[in-house]
């Protein structure tokens, strides 16, 4: 069969069917069907280099825990493979001690040991997204682009339109030369790569757009109207200020470049979390219900439901079924304390009759109030897990 293209080596004809399965997945992963789609494997070659030399290889014998010192190796072969795949973009790569260089760490902002930092510039940005080197790559590679995209003809707005899940800003300038665009890309620089900033000089773009000259737009996910930003022409402070205060939008998808700093940005200790599988006809219908939710509750300032697609994170669908004892096949939302991971969660019986929008909001005016929580179950008995009485006062 094509599935068996390399030569097999060895006698396998003792194997059981099962480990028939993994050695043919194994195989499949070692053989090289075409050129153009091979995943660059680490190649050994040292390129992270460390800034005091010497102390590098102490830090390793810091870890006498096996458990450390093996996070702390993969850690630095993910960084290994990032530094390869990234080795003609002028990109540098160091480790630095955070006991013995603590001084020069502090200098340049660095704050939380085992984190990683990126200077850019006269900035520091901290990743705090997923470690792992697909998302690296993709962080960085937004990072040294121009950290505002020109729209010039309709496809392009087009593509901009289409840009739903994330925050956004355009504005219209006269040209690059023009003082309010050079505040604006500023501005840009401040929240790259996590919030897109575009611009245009085009006329007709601005008229698609409904922009003004030197006017900005924002727009918050999920929302079909942006909002104009008031005062127009803007300082880099004001559009940096403007942006930090409608940063936690209603509805935010969680995203691996920046999955730590979302869940860090908590609302009193809570986060209504719903699960999602965009690709899965249900998942689908029930992310275009929290939209509709979403919209008609964004001036809610005490609302942000944190969307999560378990395709994005195939590493943590088994962690977060176990953790949350509910079925991740199905849609799902609940409440989770960011203390304990305790939680509860809607019950949604049938996935062909998912919640509508209005029973979605009640349940969630009903977490806001604490009606719903995670606490009021604490000190019940017994922990067999289906005691489903209906608790009415
Ligand atoms: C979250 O859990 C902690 C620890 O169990 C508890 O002290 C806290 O009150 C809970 N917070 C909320 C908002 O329920």
């Amino acid at each position: 069969p094509p599935y068996f293209s390399c030569t097999l080596k060895g006698d396998f004809s003792q194997m059981k069917r099962t480990h028939l399965f993994i050695a043919g997945l194994y195989l499949l992963a070692s053989c090289r069907a075409e050129e153009g789609l091979n995943f660059p494997t680490y190649d050994g070659k040292d390129r992270v280099v460390s800034l005091t030399e010497k102390n590098f290889k102490q830090v390793l014998k810091k870890y006498d825990d096996k458990v450390a010192q093996k996070q702390f190796q993969l850690k630095e072969i993910v960084l290994e493979l990032v530094a390869q795949v990234l080795e003609h973009k002028d990109i540098g790569f160091v480790m630095v001690d955070a006991k013995k260089e603590a001084k020069l760490a502090k200098k340049l902002g660095f704050d939380e040991e085992g984190s990683l930092y990126v200077l850019k510039g006269d900035r520091t940005i901290e990743f705090d997204g997923e470690f792992a080197a697909d998302v690296l790559v993709e962080f960085l590679l937004d990072l040294i682009e121009d950290p505002v995209e020109i729209i010039n003809s309709k496809l392009e707005v087009q593509a901009f339109e289409r840009i739903e899940d994330q925050i956004k800003l355009i504005g219209f300038f006269k040209s690059e030369e023009s003082e309010y665009y050079k505040a604006f890309e500023e501005a840009a620089e401040h929240f790259q790569p996590y919030i897109k900033f575009f611009a245009t000089f085009d006329k007709g773009v601005a008229k698609k757009l409904s922009l003004k000259m030197n006017e900005v737009d924002f727009y918050e996910p999920f929302m079909d109207e942006p909002i104009a930003i008031p005062d127009k022409p803007y300082t880099e402070e004001e559009l940096v200020e403007f942006v930090k205060e409608h940063q936690r939008p209603t509805l935010r998808r969680l995203r691996p470049e920046d999955m730590f700093e979302t869940w860090e940005d908590d609302l009193n200790g809570i986060h209504i979390v719903a699960f999602a599988e965009r690709s899965d006809p249900d998942g689908y219908e029930f992310l275009e219900i929290l939209k509709q939710v979403a919209r008609d509750n964004t001036d809610n300032p005490d609302l942000s439901i944190v969307w999560i697609d378990p395709d994005d994170f195939p590493l943590l669908v088994a962690y977060w079924e176990k953790t949350f004892k509910i079925d991740l096949f199905k849609p799902q939302i609940g409440v989770v304390n960011v203390t304990d991971a305790d939680s509860v969660w809607m019950e949604i019986p049938d996935d062909d009759d998912l919640p509508t929008a209005e029973e979605l909001e009640d349940w969630i005016e009903d977490v806001l109030s604490g009606k719903i929580n995670t606490e009021d179950d604490d000190n019940e008995e017994g922990d067999d897990g289906d005691d489903d009485e209906d608790d009415d006062d």
